[in-house]
């Protein structure tokens, strides 16, 4: 099979930050017809890895191949066009992406005409579309973030002909709106309010794959929300790689704060956000947090170590004094505040010492959930080019040690919530016993309770009967 490159990913053009304003466009298909004839009949398959943002670009494929007749399944054998949307933050996610796709490969055999691609932040890296061209023949399309909006294009020009396709550019990245999107969920949405990142943390891929921090304009943003609230949805998140950012690259005089606000007013019963930099949170941020109860009081502050050294070697641009501080601060002004983070363990030459000072940080500040990585070297970031003294048993004594520290207060939380009735916001049925509902509390609790399924995609009432370490058994309250 031949190759035909419309782009092909370049680190160092990922890199670039010094280019004019951003682009705004609007979604555009050159082969619409001839996509809406295509799609008659097919079905198509996405499996998405990776945080929020990937989420989010799979709702957008999804609403573009649905609005030309595609219809979504579950079993990727019956699929006409199977997409694996890639995330590149970890070594492990990629090694999971590997497995996957070696078990869909077989498809192309049985159906010549199958579209298999693959897109997301992984294949924005030189190397690894390397390794994966060459030990996967049978993925005939490539596509990466900033190509998401040609996906029919791309796609139509795959079906047509015998060739595999490269169209992944590196660069910082336009804002496009009007995209044909379905959303996964009837009842909560996530909301894109930039994009990107700047920050070049040394360790991270991300600003490499999901090119320069960009806003979307304040009017596009709140229109959504008002669509949203239009059509009864009870929860939304703010999206950004750091939404304390928003605003800074445009010349609207709105920042992350007026956003909050304004969405504060219209009524969504739940505003969530994600992520927060603690470089960037201001004062005024913590303020309308506090003022509004439809923000939940949750916030998500990566700190990733607990030591001065690491956290400058890291990139961070904060140390644990201004860190802690700014927990002070929100802890003093945000009534029932929950904190989670982000931590990572064993990054280059970290010493027992510097670990502790994590260990301590964690005991100090409480947080009510966390997620925790050992360090996963990235190609292409500084961080991977330090020589690194630490084996890897004791990186992982040192995260179970981790896990342990911020269980005892997730497991303090949880055990606080008995007795107590909280607002739960039903998702479904509960994974792990199809006779129950589960649902949220304002607070991110995962609780379990018996219930109707009516009760699905609305806030009720649960008394806390029972904790466990990351989720609360319950029963309904009536109204
Ligand atoms: N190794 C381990 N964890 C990482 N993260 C980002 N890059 C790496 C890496 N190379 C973690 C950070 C970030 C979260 C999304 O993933 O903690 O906040
Ligand atoms: Fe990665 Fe740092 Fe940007 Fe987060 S802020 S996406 S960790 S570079």
């Amino acid at each position: 099979m031949k190759t035909k490159i419309i782009n092909y990913p370049d680190l160092l053009k990922a890199r670039d930050r010094h280019k004019s304003d951003t682009l705004f466009a609007n979604a555009h298909v050159s082969h619409l017809k001839e996509m809406e004839e295509l799609g008659k009949g097919k079905k198509y398959y996405i499996h998405t890895y990776g945080c929020q943002a990937n989420v989010r670009d799979e709702e957008t494929m999804r609403g573009m191949l649905e609005s030309v007749n595609f219809i979504k399944t579950e079993n990727p054998s019956e699929a006409d066009v199977i997409i694996i949307n890639t995330c590149a933050v970890r070594e492990n996610a990629e090694d999971k992406v590997y497995g996957e796709i070696g078990n869909l490969k077989k498809y192309r055999r049985s159906n010549k005409k199958l579209v298999l691609a693959i897109c997301g932040c992984m294949v924005e890296q030189p190397e690894i579309l390397e390794i994966l061209t060459q030990k996967f023949p049978e993925v005939n399309l490539y596509f990466g973030t900033h190509e998401i909006d040609q996906l029919l294009d791309l796609i139509y020009e795959t079906y047509n002909s015998d060739i595999r396709l490269i169209s992944i550019e590196s660069k910082q990245g336009e804002v496009i709106e009007n995209k044909l999107v379905k959303r996964n969920n009837e009842f909560k949405a996530y909301v894109n309010i930039i994009y990107g990142c700047n920050k070049f943390c040394t360790y991270c891929i991300v600003p490499y794959t999901r090119g320069k921090e960009r806003s979307r304009k304040f009017s596009d943003i709140m229109d959504e929300v008002r669509r949203l609230k239009k059509e009864n949805y009870q929860e939304i998140t703010f999206l950004g790689q750091n939404v304390n950012a928003y605003g800074k690259d445009l010349d609207e005089g709105h920042d992350f704060a007026d956003v909050l606000e304004e969405a504060a007013k219209m009524g969504i019963p739940r505003i969530r956000f994600t992520t927060s930099h603690p470089w960037d949170f201001s004062s005024k941020m913590i303020e309308i947090i506090a003022k509004y109860d439809n923000i939940m009081k949750c916030i998500h502050l990566p700190v990733q170590s607990g030591n001065d050294e690491v956290l400058r070697l890291m990139g961070r641009r904060y140390n644990r004094e201004h860190y802690l501080n700014l927990v002070k601060e929100m802890r003093d002004k945000i009534k029932g505040l929950s904190l989670s983070t982000d931590i990572i363990v064993g990054f280059p030459n970290e010493t027992e010492e510097q670990f502790k000072d994590t260990l301590s940080l964690v005991d100090e500040v409480k947080y009510e959930s966390a997620f925790t990585f050992i360090y996963s070297p990235r190609r292409g970031t500084p961080a991977a080019k330090m020589v690194d003294n630490v084996s890897y048993k004791d990186k992982s004594r040192r995260f179970q040690e981790l896990v342990k520290h911020l269980e005892v207060n997730i497991e303090k939380d949880s055990l606080s919530y008995i007795g107590g009735v909280y607002k739960v916001l039903v998702d479904g049925r509960s994974k792990t016993d199809s006779n129950m509902l589960s649902g949220y509390t304002e607070s991110n609790k995962l609780v379990h309770f018996k219930g109707d399924e009516n009760l699905i995609g609305k806030i009720v009432n649960v008394l806390i009967i029972e904790s466990h370490t990351y989720s609360l058994i319950g029963e309904l309250v009536d109204e």
